[in-house]
Parts: C-alpha cells; structure tokens; sequence
C-alpha cells in the first residue's frame, strides 16, 4: 500500500525541494561576513515563495532573532511559528490594524510621524518595540527628509516608545560603484546620530557585499539566505537552495512542416521529437520563456518550443536519447545548471520575481541536512 504522501508524489507535475542546509549555512555565511553586527532575516512573501512555516523555523536555528515581514497578517502567521521571535512589519502600522500589533506582540515600522504619533497613544504597557524607518533616498516609506526634521526637532514625539532600531533601505546597493550608496549611507548616518543610544538597520543583501561601513548594527538579508546572488555579475558567494523539477506527461515525434503550441509559434524545420511537461506559466514559470528556455534532463540541455501554456510546457528533445526523454521522466527547470539567477536573467527579470513567483501546485520537500 502507498503511503499517502508517496501518493501525492505521484499525483504531482512537478517538485520544489528546498534545502534548509543551505539557507542555514547561508544565514551563517552573512553573519560570519558581518562580524559583530546582527544578521536579522526578511522572511515576506513566504519566504520569498520558499515557505515562512519551514524556512523561518530553519532561520531561528541558524541564530536568527529578528525578521522582517511586509504585512501584518504575515507577522501573525510568523509568530505562530516563532512565539519569540521580534518579528517586524515593513509595511508600517496599517492605519486599523494596530490592536493587531499589541495583540500578537508584532513590532511595527513606523514609517511617518502620522504613525508614530498612532503609536504612541497606544497603551504602552501593551506596546512591543518599534523601528523608525528613514527615506535615506529611496523615496518609496519612511519618514522624509522634512518629517525627519521636525523628529530631530520634536524628540518628545518618541517619549515612551521603545525603539527596537532605526532602519532604512537602500536603493542600488546591486550596484556597487552606484554614488546613491553612499549618499544614502551617509544621509542614514546624519539622522541615527541625532540619535546615538539606538541601534541602526541600513544593509539588505547586497548592502551587506558593499563592505563594513554599511553593516551598522544590525542587516537585513533576504534573497542571499535563499542563494540569490547578492553580487550580480560576480561569481554569486551564496549556496542554491532549491530544485524544481518537473515530469514529462508525454512524447511525441513531429514532421517537418508542423507546429507546436497555441499561436503556432515554433514550427518545425526537420522531423523533431516534443516532450510535454507538467507545468506551465501558472506554476510561475514565465510565459516570456516560449521558445526562449532551455531545461535539463541529466547532462542534456533541451530548448522549450512553442508557448509556454497555463499548465504546460513543450520542448525539442529530439538531440536527447530516446531513454532518458520518457513520459514519467524528471526535467530541471531550477537547479545545479540553471540556477535562479541564470532563469532570471534569461526571462528578463530578477531572482526576486522567479523566487516569488513560485507556484502552489508543486509537491514540496523539506530537505534538512
Ligand atoms: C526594507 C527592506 N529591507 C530588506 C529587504 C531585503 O532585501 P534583499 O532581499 O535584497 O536582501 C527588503 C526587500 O525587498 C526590504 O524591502
């Protein structure tokens, strides 16, 4: 008798297996790079699609202590996991949801004076701590420059209010020659020193790669700990820490003269062999792709002909031995030979997108050692 679970893994088009080793020994590689600065942990958008119940869990045992979220409702979800975790929501207090704070013992980002001041006339036994985000340059949250001012001038504003950090984000810190890097950092630095007694929160990713001088006390990594690289253009210091395969439902061999696919954009020019896959742009596979990707099967590289459909994908495989490109044969869409960068580049985006992108439809594995 199957188990149930080895009965999913047959019903399922395809499979993300995420590696928590190598999120945790990622998250151990930034906090080594960052020496005594705090590595804390942005764990939005589950995870940036890896799973928040898994990864944060993962996260917390690597030496994680402080995560930042977007939404209140993913800090809710968080704290189940993580009962002790300071869990802070980015995107500030969500004008009515601020009984949800105190309630769930979520830390806000208050990102004007407006949300300061809503802060501070809560009941401040019930008040976990807040950060204060700065608009260093990003123009995007945060207090700007002219509420900062009158902060720095109305200092009383904060009376009562615990101050976990100061935060701000920078804008091009993938760019380490751009001259907005410093002008924020050094913005950042005039405003926190108006402020000395608090801890500061500058440095994303990238911001961690851009040296010391931007670590300040505590970093706030997100697509590094998921094997993002933080250095674009360079050899990328972070591990992969997905692979997502998916099966081919079916072979066919085609003659010359056809087409594949809705719109008949790939016809062929020679007898060709087609392998359909089972998955398709809603599996977050960017329909972009049609006739531009290139899958693995083993050590074989096939390229996707024809468009890319909701639920599934075709390619050429006629290079490929006839037994390796069998119905109930796994493909490589993320892995080893085409990682997230390398998909991302290619479907003209960023690793951010392709990670978040990820679909609910795949059977998931949890890898821990
Ligand atoms: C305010 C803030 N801090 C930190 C991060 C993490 O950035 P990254 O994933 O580039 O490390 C983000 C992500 O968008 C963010 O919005």
């Amino acid at each position: 008798m199957p188990t149930e679970r080895a009965a999913a893994n047959a019903r399922a088009g395809a499979y993300l297996e995420v590696d928590l080793a190598a999120v945790r020994e990622n998250y151990s590689r930034l906090s080594a790079r960052l020496g005594r600065a705090e590595c804390a942990a942005v764990v939005k958008a589950d995870a940036y699609g890896l799973g928040v119940a898994q990864v944060a869990p993962a996260l917390w045992a690597a030496g994680a202590r402080r995560f930042f979220v977007a939404l209140p409702d993913e800090a809710i979800a968080l704290r189940k996991v993580l009962p002790t975790a300071q869990v802070y929501v980015l995107g500030g207090l969500f004008g009515g949801a601020e009984r949800d704070y105190l309630a769930h013992g979520i830390c806000p980002v208050l990102n004007s004076l407006a949300e300061i001041d809503a802060w501070r006339a809560l009941p401040p036994a019930e008040r976990p701590p807040a950060a204060i985000h700065f608009d260093s340059g990003l123009s995007r949250l945060g207090l700007p420059a002219n509420e900062a001012r009158r902060l720095i001038e109305e200092p009383s504003r904060l009376k009562g209010i615990e101050i976990g950090c100061l935060i701000s984000h920078l804008a091009c810190a993938d760019e380490q020659e751009h001259p907005l890097n410093s002008r924020q950092r050094q913005a950042f630095s005039e405003f926190c020193r108006r402020f000395p007694h608090l801890r500061r929160s500058f440095a994303n990713s990238s911001g961690i790669f851009l040296g010391p001088d931007y670590h300040f006390d505590i970093a706030r990594p997100g697509v590094a700990l998921y094997g993002g690289n933080p250095t674009p253009g360079r050899e990328n210091p972070m591990t992969s820490c997905i692979r997502l395969r998916s099966r081919i439902l079916q072979v066919r061999d085609i003659a010359r003269g056809e087409s594949v696919g809705y719109g008949a954009t790939f016809t062929a020019t020679r007898p060709t062999r087609i392998a359909t896959l089972a998955m398709g742009y809603a599996d977050g596979y960017s329909r972009y792709l049609s006739n531009i990707g290139k899958l693995w099967l083993a050590d074989y590289c096939a390229p996707i002909v024809g468009r890319i459909s909701m639920d599934l994908i075709t390619l050429d495989v006629s290079e490929l031995p006839a037994d390796i490109s069998m119905p109930g044969a796994l493909v490589d869409l993320i892995g080893d030979r085409e990682t997230v960068d390398d998909l991302a580049e290619r479907a003209g985006t960023i690793p951010y997108e392709v990670l978040t992108s990820l679909g609910g439809r795949f059977h998931r594995t949890y890898k821990e050692a």
